[in-house]
């Protein structure tokens, strides 16, 4: 589980050859773009462009303004200000049906009276498209969706996740320059969900048309996409691709809200060389890896450890050498999550610390009240701007309203 500084390595030039592969113009351009409902700001001026061929993710907790966004591409909702662009043309005042967009929902509507083939092919049979173009297309979409077999069934003949697909299909089929898909696998079961994740991607490479996808689920967003923006209250706190956004959040609420975090409140106290600054955390000086954002010598600033990078060793063994930073720590608690132990302790200022440890770290049985060392890699931590942290049960607060 543990990610390795070769690992990370390997995974981050995946995802810049993907990148290379969807380099291509835009071909959606969120020029400055805010929405207000009255007073209230639902986008506060998002401003970003989507590339051809791109999986596209836009991630935030509940009322972030994501559908928002994506109800201003789509044309449902007109921007208070700023202009959107599709394929170069500002389609701002363009009404949904004008636009080369098609939407999946998460509450899709099939005919049901109709065979899985007839619901596809509606779309381009009612604009009067060429018969044996239509049946061609059709076919082709139903094989990358899997469907081929079951063609000439009707929905309620479908299982869940069958429909789903049928409803895909049917989005696809008048080659869209953009497929929008909201939450569409909310009302699948969980492990439904996980299966359909991997089909979406895989039917997204296959077809080559850019999605751009909502989702409140970091798992979802970080397994599928080649891009994402993660929104919080209104505003795009970062984009990036998901390695990005994992290894170097730009802000504690990514950092939380993205994966698990040790996130430890401070002051910066100065440099440590050229590429390393100094933090005063968990009542220790020690060296981390600075963030984008510079913070001025005695300022507040947040260290940010993933658990997956923290070694523990017991306190009666020499705790490692080398370039690692480190702190006492108490154990409070153990859980066993099958690849991992994850074991919870207290720095002596009474900070919590978590660790996740893996197998290879070959750790001897502990229990709470234990004495450790606890280290990293000054490489593993991030020093990011001060901020409230955002607590366990704040973020779990904030997935059930979702
Ligand atoms: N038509 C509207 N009138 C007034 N307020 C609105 C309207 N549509 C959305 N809002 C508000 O704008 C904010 C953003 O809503 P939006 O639907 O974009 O959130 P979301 O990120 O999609 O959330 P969820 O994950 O719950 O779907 C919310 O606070 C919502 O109440
Ligand atoms: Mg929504």
């Amino acid at each position: 589980m543990a990610l390795t500084g070769t690992h990370a390595t390997a995974v981050d030039q995946m995802a810049e050859t993907e990148a290379t592969q969807h380099k291509g113009g835009p071909v959606i351009e969120i020029d400055h773009v805010t929405k207000r409902f009255g007073d209230y700001v639902a986008v506060a001026d998002a401003d970003f462009t989507i590339a051809q061929g791109e999986f596209f993710s836009m991630l935030g907790p509940s009322g972030c303004g994501k559908t928002t966004t994506l109800r201003m591409i789509a044309g449902f909702e007109t921007p208070t200000e700023g202009a959107i662009r599709l394929e170069g043309t500002d389609v701002s005042k363009t009404p949904p049906n004008k636009r080369n967009v098609n939407t999946v929902f998460q509450h899709y509507a099939l005919f049901p009276h109709m065979t899985v083939r007839d619901n596809v092919a509606y779309g381009p049979r009612s604009a009067k498209k060429d018969k044996n173009t239509v049946r061609k297309r059709v076919d082709e979409l139903l094989e990358t969706v899997r469907l081929a077999d079951f063609a000439e069934r009707k929905p309620a003949q479908l299982s869940g996740g069958q429909q789903q697909r049928v409803a895909l299909a049917r989005a696809l089929v008048n080659y869209p320059s953009a497929l929008l898909l909201d939450e569409p696998l909310g009302a699948l079961d969980l492990k439904l969900r996980h299966v359909m994740q991997f089909e979406l991607k895989r039917i997204q490479r296959e077809v080559g048309i850019t999605f751009i996808y909502v989702t409140h689920d970091q798992e979802e967003a970080l397994t599928m996409s080649d891009r994402i923006a993660v929104m919080n209250a209104g505003n795009v706190e970062q984009i990036g691709t998901p390695t990005e956004i994992y290894d170097r959040p730009a802000t504690v609420f990514v950092a939380s809200f993205i994966g698990q975090a040790n996130l430890w409140s401070g002051r910066q106290t100065g440099r440590h060389n050229r590429d390393f600054v100094e933090v005063d955390v968990l009542g220790s000086r020690l060296k981390a890896r600075p963030g984008e954002t510079t913070i001025e010598p005695g300022g507040n600033a947040t260290l940010m450890v993933r658990p997956e990078r923290i070694r523990v060793t017991p306190a009666e063994q020499e705790p490692p050498t080398g370039d690692v930073v480190g702190v006492r720590a108490t154990v409070t608690d153990l859980t066993f999550q099958g690849p991992v132990v994850r074991l919870s302790m207290a720095a002596p200022d009474s900070s919590p610390i978590v660790a996740h440890v893996g197998p290879e770290q070959d750790l001897p049985l502990l229990r709470p009240g234990d004495e450790v060392h606890v280290s990293w890699a000054p490489g593993a931590s991030l020093v990011l701007p001060g901020a409230d942290i955002p607590t366990t049960e704040d973020l779990e607060d904030m997935l059930d309203d979702s």
